[in-house]
């Protein structure tokens, strides 16, 4: 009411104005705004503007308040006085505003600091003579803009079963004047409030300002969940009506159960033995209500579960389940507010491959060169795949039968049978079968022949591949070393180089129940080798020498000749005879003692550094021993 009166009084002002500055009167005419409004705290200015018919000059101005409780009746002596203004001086009265008043060079009256008391009506009186006396008032109005309103909802939290209104949220706007009001919203509209719903109050602060505050009584359903409640607080300013919104909250709304949700995580299609499992039971009430789980026993009695879940979040871990996890599984809920009970049931189905068994026909121990057939088989509710795999994780072949023939020793002799669910990712079992195929020993590798010096310590290898494990014979005595890798079997014998030895070499001989094999290695002495390769190097020694005896020759030929024609030495054939011999005997002697060399020194220096034979030389010596 208030502020709309206070509009309505600013327009009018502003059409006072207007008439007086456009008509020419023909009486003194005095104007003031009909309203200034100021903020509190800050400085008011209120202008007085006279016209004085017939070029007459004011002869004192003076500025009164109204006092507001005189207001109602308008008498002059409810008046107050501020201040006399002549041409010479400005005569301050005693007044509560004499130290806050000044007028302006205009005649206009300031006020500073203007407080809440100022927020009422001042009068500028003009007196001009024989024109007379005129006056204007003008409507101090102070306004103070309120603070943001605070909001405060309900944190206990509110039943849909409350059919009186609960409280819901309290709103406060701190200091503003005049007080403001206060308005509730849902969801951005306007609440359309009965008395009881709202709790309106008001307070002076000492400054004199108001604090207004608002509670909102309501009841909830189900929906107000997701509701958010603001409060809006108005006031007025130059006439219109602003408003301050407060944040957005939301309630918490208890409500009961509607629904109950069990759902098995991951989907019950694809859960294998092993799996961690979750039966995960939702409500759709709030508070969440107290979850039971049970199981349907074979006897068809339910057992209860509970000390595996947690029971507040409603959620049954399995953990590694088998097949006797499967089953019917129950979920009930009961409301503790309104002791409502909801149930619900759900499948779990645990894929499982059980009973893998591989079958050989024929069962009796294999033999080389023979074949067999392995059966795989498994248990599954679901549809399996077979695949074969050797020891080294090879694929051998799919389908649950596997025909090998022309069986050897090198056949894998551990074989997976891989059971494989497809409809369930990661369902899978393996069974091994061991194939153990006999055979007479194979004689794989011998160390023959073999490049020794007499008595030396070399050692003589043998390698062979059988089953059952072959014994080890050698011809000769030695120490022996036997090492075994699966099938293979491979024998070390370490041994003097005795003239026997190397004559007849020795004999390596394996032997099980299926037969016997045996391998000569022969024995060569090493030099034979080296002489071929000293003729080698020898071939090269005799072409330089002759290049030397060739030069040698050119230079005597040189000298002889030279001497010859200073006739110092007689040309003769002995002479020539005597010195060239000597020269040719030393690079003899050179080709000799290379060529001359005897095996046995050949094969001592050798034998000092063996390592340094070539490469080469033992790749030729030894048969790949690795197989
Ligand atoms: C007003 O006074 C001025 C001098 O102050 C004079 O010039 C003028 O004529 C006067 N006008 C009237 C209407 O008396
Ligand atoms: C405050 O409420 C009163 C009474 O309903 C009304 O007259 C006034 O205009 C309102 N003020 C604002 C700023 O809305
Ligand atoms: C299945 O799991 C349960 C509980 O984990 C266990 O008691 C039972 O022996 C298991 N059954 C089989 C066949 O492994
Ligand atoms: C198996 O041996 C037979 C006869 O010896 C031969 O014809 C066939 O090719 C061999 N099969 C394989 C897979 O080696
Ligand atoms: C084959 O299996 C047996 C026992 O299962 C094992 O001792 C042996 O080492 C396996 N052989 C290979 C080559 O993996
Ligand atoms: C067996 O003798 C050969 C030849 O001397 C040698 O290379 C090999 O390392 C020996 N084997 C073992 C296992 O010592
Ligand atoms: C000969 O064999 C033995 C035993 O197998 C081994 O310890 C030794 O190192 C071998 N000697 C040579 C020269 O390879
Ligand atoms: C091997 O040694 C035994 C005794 O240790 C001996 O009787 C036998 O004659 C030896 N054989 C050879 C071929 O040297």
């Amino acid at each position: 009411m208030a502020g709309g009166r206070r509009a309505a009084g600013l327009a009018l002002g502003w059409g006072c104005c207007l008439l007086l500055c456009c008509a020419a009167a023909s009486k003194l005419e005095v104007s003031t705004p009909a309203v200034v409004e100021v903020e509190i705290g800050d400085t008011a200015r209120i202008e007085c503007n006279f016209y004085i018919p017939g070029n007459g000059s004011y002869s004192y101005i003076d500025w009164f308040y109204v006092d507001r409780k005189e207001t109602a009746t308008p008498q002059t002596n409810s008046r107050v006085r501020l201040c006399h203004v002549t041409h010479s001086e400005v005569l301050k009265d005693s007044t509560e505003y004499k130290e806050r008043l000044s007028v302006g060079e205009d005649k206009a009256l300031s006020i500073s600091k203007v407080t809440v008391q100022d927020d009422r009506t001042f009068v500028c009186q003009v007196g001009a003579g024989s024109s007379g006396v005129g006056e204007s008032h003008t409507e101090l109005h102070v306004y103070k803009v309120p603070e943001t309103p605070v909001i405060e909802p309900n944190t206990g939290g509110i039943s849909v079963h409350n059919s009186d209104n609960s409280q819901i949220a309290k709103c406060e706007s701190k200091n503003s004047f005049p007080p403001a009001n206060i308005t509730w919203h849902k969801n951005g509209e306007q609440l359309d409030l009965q008395e009881n719903q709202m709790r309106y109050s008001r307070t002076r602060e000492s400054s004199g300002l108001h604090s207004v505050s608002s509670i909102l009584f309501d009841t909830v359903t189900r929906e107000d969940r997701d509701s958010h409640y603001h409060c809006t607080v108005h006031y007025w300013l130059r006439g219109q009506r602003h408003a301050l919104e407060s944040q957005k909250v939301q309630i918490t709304v208890f409500y009961p159960a509607e629904h109950l949700k069990l759902q098995v995580v991951p989907s019950s299609a694809l859960v294998k033995e092993g799996d961690n499992v979750k039966l995960v039971c939702e409500s759709d009430g709030n508070p969440p209500p107290v979850f039971s789980f049970y199981k349907r026993g074979l006897d068809d009695k339910w057992k209860e579960l509970s000390s595996l879940a947690e029971t507040d979040s409603g959620v049954l871990t399995l953990h590694g389940v088998n097949k006797s996890s499967s089953g019917l599984y129950r979920c009930e809920s009961l409301d503790l507010d309104d002791m409502t009970q909801l149930e619900k049931e759900v499948e779990l189905v645990v894929n499982y491959i059980e009973d893998v068994h591989v079958e050989m026909e024929p069962s009796s121990p294999l033999r080389e060169g023979g074949s067999v057939t392995l059966s795989c088989d498994a248990h599954s509710p679901v549809a399996l795949d077979y695949q074969w795999t050797d020891e080294k994780g090879r694929k051998m072949g799919v389908g649950n039968q596997l025909f090998l023939s022309n069986l050897t020793f090198e056949t894998p002799n551990n074989l997976s049978c891989k059971v494989v669910a497809p409809s369930v990712p990661g369902l899978e079992q393996s069974k091994q079968v061991s194939l153990a195929v006999e055979g007479k020993p194979r004689i794989v590798a011998i160390s023959s022949p073999l490049y020794v010096r007499q008595d030396e310590v070399v050692n003589l290898t043998c390698k062979a591949i059988a089953f059952p494990r072959p014994s080890v014979h050698w011809s000769v005595n030695g120490t022996a070393h036997e090492y075994v890798d699966n099938q293979h079997i491979a024998s070390n014998l370490t041994v003097r180089v005795s003239r026997d030895l190397l004559k007849a070499g020795a004999m390596c001989r394996f032997s099980n129940k299926m037969g016997v094999s045996e391998k000569h290695i022969q024995l060569l002495v090493e030099s034979v080798r080296k002489d071929q390769k000293t003729a080698a190097e020898s071939q090269g020694v005799i072409i330089v020498a002759i290049i030397v005896a060739i030069l040698v020759v050119a230079v005597l030929g040189a000298v002889i000749y030279f001497l010859h024609k200073k006739g110092k030495i007689p040309c003769g054939r002995a002479g020539k005879q005597d010195i060239t011999r000597p020269e040719a005997r030393k690079d003899k002697i050179v080709v000799e003692v290379k060529s001359d060399k005897l095996p046995e020194e050949a094969g001592l220096l050798q034998g000092a550094n063996g390592e340094k034979r070539p490469a080469a030389d033992q790749s030729e010596k030894y048969i790949d021993l690795r197989n």
